[in-house]
């Protein structure tokens, strides 16, 4: 018999644990029904308390044993909150959420996936009736661009300090996350073809195509890596003559993802204008309690990729059971979809997981539930 899949389960600080545990009943609940092959492991790393016991976030060899995983299930970092509670142990953003970025460089999950699709049942935050097609998926580059950490401070402390932060962008990793937006678009469009739901983009040769893509960048002021993007975006796009080709500055993309979300299909984005859009993403699909997200390594199988929601770690609300489970669980279900490459079984589940969740959603009608609530309604829909 082939092995089974193992998770690594990572719930983190804050309303991370809480989210994390509803996850877990309904991976148990999908394991007894179809008797999947899979199995967990609960680590208590990464995390404020690991820190305040060990003077560190997590141990050295983290990322030796976590690559012996098929996936991460990451809940969230950061302050773990309660935030009334004065003497609580707090750490610099900057250390608490680095573990995040040391798994997405360590295991080069160069790809961050978040779609924001307003789902029936969802908050509508727009007025315009049109806002209930918003269906888009953004695509963040996650290995470079502006997160590469690198700079320092001269002179620190003194009125001629300096501060550099450097941005790095490589014909690689540009070629590579823009291809894998062309071909995404290709694989949404196959999908609404077989819903019967099609789409249509208009190109700027006058053709209409059934999926876009749109590059979002900052050229007219980020030059050198602005320019390389547009040339590599012009270069791939001729091996995707299916898909209409867009191009939107950031700032103008921040007016139109709230003038005209409706109007985006795959959006494809550096690292921070990536992390900035994708907030505002989240907000057009319902808000942080719903908006998915996925750190991938489409590239190599032995590397683990990373499942997270968007959302953080809810200090204000944690500990009190209030956190909406359904980011978390949404992002489960794209787990199990992204462990069907390994075994088909995973993908049937996480479809199932997601229409779970999705009709869950659909039927709450916005009435206040607390976290286990919507944990056991899931879990029920998926036992019956
Ligand atoms: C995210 C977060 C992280 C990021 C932070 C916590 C470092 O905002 O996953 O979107 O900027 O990537
Ligand atoms: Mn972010």
């Amino acid at each position: 018999m082939a092995d089974n899949i193992r998770i690594a389960v990572t719930p983190g600080d804050g309303v991370g644990p809480e989210v994390v545990g509803e996850a877990i009943r309904c991976l148990e609940a999908l394991r007894a029904k179809h008797d999947l092959a899979l199995e967990w492991t609960r680590f208590p790393w990464p995390s404020h308390a690991w820190h305040e016991s060990n003077g560190e976030s997590m141990p050295e060899d983290a990322l030796e044993q976590l690559k012996a995983y098929d996936a991460i299930l990451l809940g969230a970092l950061g302050d773990p909150g309660p935030i009334d509670d004065k003497n609580r142990y707090l750490l610099p953003d900057s250390i608490s959420l680095a573990p995040l970025l040391d798994m997405r460089k360590g295991f080069d999950q160069w790809v961050c996936e978040r779609p924001a699709r307003l789902l029936p049942g969802a908050r509508q935050y727009l007025a315009d009736e049109r806002a209930r097609d918003i269906d888009m998926l953004v695509i963040r580059e996650n290995s470079e661009g502006e997160y590469v950490s690198q700079g320092g401070r001269l002179r620190k402390g003194t009125p001629d300090e300096i501060a550099t932060q450097m941005e790095v962008f490589t014909r690689k990793a540009t070629d590579r996350i823009i291809r894998y937006g062309f071909e995404q678009a290709r694989l949404r469009a196959a999908e609404r073809v077989k819903e019967g739901r099609t789409r249509s983009f208009r190109t700027l040769d006058g053709r209409t195509c059934e999926s876009q893509v749109c590059l979002i960048t900052k050229r007219n002021a980020l030059r050198h890596w602005g320019d390389m993007y547009t040339e590599a975006f012009e270069e791939i796009s001729q091996e995707f003559p299916d898909v209409a080709i867009h191009h939107e500055l950031v700032d103008a993309a921040c007016m139109k993802f709230v003038q005209c979300p409706w109007a985006f299909d795959v959006v494809v984005a550096s690292n921070l204008q990536g992390d900035i859009l994708t907030d505002l993403a989240a907000v057009l699909s319902g808000g942080m309690g719903v908006a998915p997200s996925c750190n991938l390594n489409p590239t190599d199988p032995d590397s683990p990729s990373m499942f997270e929601p968007t959302h953080g770690s809810a200090p204000d609300i944690a500990g009190q059971g209030l956190a909406d489970p359904t980011a978390m669980l949404f992002t489960t279900a794209r787990m199990l979809e992204w462990l069907g490459r390994k075994d088909p079984a995973l993908a049937a589940a996480g479809k199932e997981l997601h229409d779970a969740v999705a009709a869950d959603l659909a039927e709450s009608k916005g009435g206040q539930r607390n976290t286990r609530e919507i944990g056991t309604a899931i879990c029920d829909r998926i036992a019956s």
